[in-house]
């Protein structure tokens, strides 16, 4: 071989070799560091009545729980420390058909607390071996396979129990610090299982109340956001999107699972539709998918917001 050509295959060897390092220097990073590095990202947002005192929700996404994480776990109980005035979980909380007691046990402090609730995928269906690099690929699918089960109805059956509010496809309302606080919820968009239930019914008299309208979604979807906020929407709560889960430093997430624009794959923003806009929060989730057990950029979290007068 020319001598030309012999450097030029070294050093194109190097580039690979140095690539595969730095890659699996990452990998590494993601999965055994970033993806126990729980985080509390803290927000406020102006949608309460004035003169109304203000309420601390904190918003849980995407545990993805499996038997054994024994940090998430702890980290799961510590958060009442955060004494929150209503938990807010948009879904995905198992990976694991064995899940539901140990996480249920995790978020014991929290099931204290008023709550609500609506499932993801994950809640349904444990989840199947996929090609991690499938992730980068736009929103996931079913596979061919026959999805196996999981006890969706003992979960729900565990957060009924503490008093959450069921808001699969359905409303409901609640008074906290004497403000009624008003809620729609839809299954999983992702599913493609939601069906819009409208705002409670309020009779005369609460209808002269103060009253806060917040809509909650697993996935993000373009068209369930847009039916929330065309029906009056001031807060929406979704997650799904685990903030896009591998992030590029300082330009953020390169897929959101869904339709959603990835600059929207988390945080607190302004969603607008035929003249009307909503505040949107977006989750960046708690765990991973259990095949994809890598974060990067993208530190797993809750979060707190504290909802103000407007
Ligand atoms: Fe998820």
């Amino acid at each position: 071989m020319p001598s030309g050509l012999a450097r030029l295959g070294r050093n194109l060897a190097r580039v690979v070799g140095t690539g595969a390092a730095v890659g699996a220097a990452c990998v590494a990073y993601g999965s055994l560091l970033e993806r126990n590095a729980f985080t509390v990202r803290e927000e406020a947002v102006p949608v309460l009545p004035a003169g109304s005192g203000p309420l601390r929700v904190l918003h849980l996404s995407d545990i993805h729980f499996v038997p054994g994480q024994n940090i998430k776990t702890r980290w799961l109980r510590g958060l009442a420390g955060l004494k929150p005035d209503l938990v807010v979980n948009t879904g995905d909380n198992l990976s694991h058909p064995d899940a539901i007691a140990p996480l249920l046990d995790a978020l014991g402090p929290l099931l204290e607390v008023p709550g609500v609730f609506v499932p993801g995928s994950n809640d349904y269906y444990a989840p199947t071996f996929k090609n991690p690099a499938s992730y980068l690929l736009g929103p996931s699918r079913m596979t061919g396979k026959e999805p196996q089960e999981l006890d969706t109805a003992r979960l729900h059956s565990g957060f009924g129990a503490a008093g959450w509010l069921d808001l699969t496809n359905r409303a409901g309302s609640m008074t906290l610090q004497g403000l009624r606080l008003d809620f729609t919820g839809v299954d999983d968009p992702h599913l493609r299982r939601e069906k819009y239930a409208g705002w409670p019914a309020g009779g005369a008299k609460a209808a002269q109340s103060p009253q806060v309208k917040i809509a909650v979604a697993h996935a993000p979807y373009q068209r369930v956001l847009d039916r929330f906020t065309d029906d009056g929407a001031q807060l929406i709560f979704a997650g799904h999107t685990h903030g896009g889960q591998l992030c590029v430093p300082g330009y953020g997430a390169l897929v959101s699972n869904c339709d959603l624009p990835t600059w929207r794959a988390k945080g607190l923003t302004r969603w607008e539709h035929g003249g009307r806009s909503s505040w949107l929060e977006v989750s960046g989730g708690i765990g991973t998918s259990r095949f994809a057990p890598v974060r990067f950029a993208c530190r797993p979290e809750a979060v707190l917001l504290t909802l103000t007068p407007a």
